[in-house]
């Protein structure tokens, strides 16, 4: 089993998408081994994206990403890691394949709805970022 770390971004969390995604992420085979609610500080969201802290979007990804509470979950699959980046879709949601989450819920690529780990070593990172071991069931 592989684990990786997915978020419900501020901007489908205001529209009220949570619950048709959790149930997108449950109908997809995903066990939801951790889950909460949390509203970032912008120096927050910086650690999380920190890797993203030279480019010239950064101050809008934290921005957006401080703006308002998200859900952040850990998930769990066989490939979870690939398997939830093939659900999100691309990270542009105009170039998002049909039926992925990204393509029916995201705006464009600033508010593209979810995020998901992209490596077992970011999935690591990001995972402990966020939940400790005994929040993880
Ligand atoms: P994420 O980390 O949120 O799952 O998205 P991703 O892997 O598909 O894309 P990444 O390259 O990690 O970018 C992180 C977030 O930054 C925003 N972004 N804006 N050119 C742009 O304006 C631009 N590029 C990226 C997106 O919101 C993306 O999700
Ligand atoms: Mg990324």
């Amino acid at each position: 089993m592989e684990q990786t770390f997915a978020v419900i971004k501020p901007d489908a969390f205001a529209a009220g998408l949570a619950g048709q995604i959790l149930a997108r992420i449950y109908e997809a085979g995903f066990s939801v081994v951790g889950l909460k609610k949390i509203w970032l500080s912008e120096a927050q969201a910086g650690g999380f994206y920190h890797e993203h802290q030279d480019k010239p979007f950064f101050a809008d990804l934290t921005g957006f990403m401080s703006s308002g509470p998200c859900l952040v979950m850990v998930l769990e699959a066989p490939k979870a890691i690939l398997q939830w980046r093939e659900l999100m879709g691309a990270t542009d949601p105009a170039a998002a394949a049909a039926g992925t989450l990204r393509r029916d819920f995201g705006t464009f690529i600033g508010r593209n709805a979810v995020h998901g780990s992209d490596a077992v070593e970011t999935a690591a990172f990001e995972i402990n970022y966020f939940f400790a071991g005994l929040e993880l069931l």
